[in-house]
């Protein structure tokens, strides 16, 4: 297919996210001939560049991190670069009107803006963007995440948003779901035959969800203080990964099919509330440490510009939380989920532990695991009972059965937002979250928030480079099961 010209205009455009996954995944598109000749990339921001510095600010920041094999390549790439500079207070309307010139006379074109900034910006952005008359029907928003950071605030953007751009026009993001593995998810479930029988509480003891980062906080303070693991990572990545791994199969792979059940299963997510947020949830914060050999401070201790304050201390770099899904298929499964910065591995991946043979001959015998790996070395792996080589008393061993997506495919895996770009271009929304998906997360996390909110209690402090707090191993322990731990030993 030839692609179509587009104009996609990025607020916050000169900002972390866009100079370290935006514009490397637009380059990547550009380089395998996925932009259309004319297609432009608009950056919008406070910072009163023009063209040119925008272009050499580019140039020197992520030209470095992307292959450039062609310079003609990288200059095209350049080339489609413009900024231009707004105030979204509506007090000063020159940029909005640079920007309409820029866009006019292109209105049959795709027109994307990409709001990479924070949340409480959508609202106003898409206000002053429609009274700038630049709204066209082919025009599409990308909201970046936090979508807000409770119910309330989220149902207000999404109110805000939805005066100006119709539901189909809306785009939230959640990059988790532009990764090559979560797809496969759907491809591992929906396209074997074998799993589907047994994908249930019959045969399914638990599942781990598991999102551990080696990486603190430096120089996040302002946002994180304000968020924390609940909010920045269960929210989103966290649940939309348990959707996946819980979902009904959907009767089509269309734009509202997959949406559907994903839904249904935040919907059926079992309320924790109360007393009941004590044992079924945990927080913790880093101490000092070490990550990867070199000694690291504690969240405390981060370099920032703004110091420490009581948010800094209550907020929580580490959660846990033991979910139920309320169906029939999952009745009585613990869905464990947990994620936490400076822990001793980077390692993403889901675990379907399978209930334990209902009678055995053999001593030793473990029950079956199912790993997901998300990453690092995207793979799927199926840990099966073997009998070790001898002569003597037969020996069981755990051996792995193992899919190496590296050695199994060769050729690049695009990133996350590469492929999300490429799909909102396209104007296929399958792969992002829709209204009452967004909202039905928050309506359970709410509670929790709540809970931990109104107590006044600090997390639970653990050394960098753990595996997090104690409780997170009682958490799991209390029923006799443990985390799984090959890479966070
Ligand atoms: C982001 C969070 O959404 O996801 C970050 O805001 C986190 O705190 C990041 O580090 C993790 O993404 P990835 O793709 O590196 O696993």
């Amino acid at each position: 297919e030839t692609p179509q010209p587009a104009d996609l205009i990025v607020f916050g455009g000169t900002g972390d996210l866009s100079m370290r996954k935006l514009l490397p995944a637009l380059y990547h598109s550009d380089r395998d001939g996925r932009l259309a000749p004319e297609t432009r990339v608009i950056a919008m921001s406070r910072g009163g560049l023009d063209d040119a510095d925008f272009r050499g600010k580019v140039d020197a920041e992520v030209r470095g991190s992307v292959p450039v094999d062609d310079l003609g390549v990288w200059q095209r790439f350049l080339g489609r670069l413009h900024h231009v500079t707004v105030d979204i207070s509506g007090q000063d309307p020159t940029g909005w009107a640079r920007l309409a010139g820029m866009l006019g006379g292109h209105e049959h074109r795709d027109r994307v803006f990409y709001l990479a900034s924070p949340p409480m910006t959508f609202g106003p952005f898409c206000r002053e963007a429609h009274r700038a008359g630049l709204v066209t029907p082919a025009s599409r928003v990308v909201l970046e995440k936090p979508l807000g950071r409770d119910l309330a605030s989220a149902l207000r953007i999404n109110d805000e948003v939805g005066a100006i751009f119709d539901e189909r026009q809306i785009y939230r993001i959640d990059h988790y779901l532009g990764k090559e593995t979560v797809q496969n998810l759907l491809v591992l479930r929906f396209a074997n035959a074998f799993l589907e029988p047994i994908w249930n509480s019959l045969w399914i003891d638990h599942v781990q969800i598991t999102v551990a980062e080696t990486v603190g906080t430096p120089g996040r303070r302002g946002y994180y203080d304000h968020a924390g693991a609940l909010r920045d990572m269960v929210q989103n990545h966290l649940l939309q990964l348990l959707c996946l791994v819980a979902m009904e199969p959907p009767s089509r792979n269309d734009r509202e099919s997959i949406r559907d059940e994903k839904v249904k299963v935040l919907q059926s997510l079992r309320a924790v509330t109360g007393g009941e947020v004590d044992r079924f949830t945990v927080r913790g914060q880093y101490t000092a440490g070490e990550s990867g050999g070199v000694p690291v401070p504690g969240y405390l201790d981060e370099p920032d510009n703004t110091a420490p304050t009581e948010d800094s201390r209550r907020v929580e770099t580490f959660a846990a939380i033991r979910a139920e899904v309320k169906n029939w298929r999952w009745a009585g499964v613990p869905f464990y989920l947990r994620t936490g910065k400076r822990m001793p591995y980077r390692c993403s991946e889901i675990v379907v532990q399978f209930k334990d043979v209902p009678h055995s001959i053999f001593p030793g015998s473990t029950p079956n695991r199912l790993v997901l790996r998300l990453q690092p070395s995207e793979g799927i792996q199926l840990n099966i009972m073997a009998k070790e080589p001898g002569a003597g008393e037969v020996a069981l061993k755990p051996v792995p059965l193992g899919l190496s997506f590296a050695e199994t495919f060769t050729g690049r895996v695009p990133e996350a937002y590469e492929r999300l770009l490429m799909d909102v271009l396209a104007g296929n929304p399958t792969l992002f979250m829709r209204r009452d998906e967004v909202e039905a997360a928050w309506r359970w996390i709410d509670p929790i928030l709540d809970e931990w909110e109104s107590r006044g209690t600090v997390p639970e402090p653990y050394p960098a480079g753990s595996a997090g707090p104690a409780a997170a191993h009682e958490l799991v322990g209390r029923s006799g099961r443990v985390w799984h731990e090959e890479g966070l030993a």
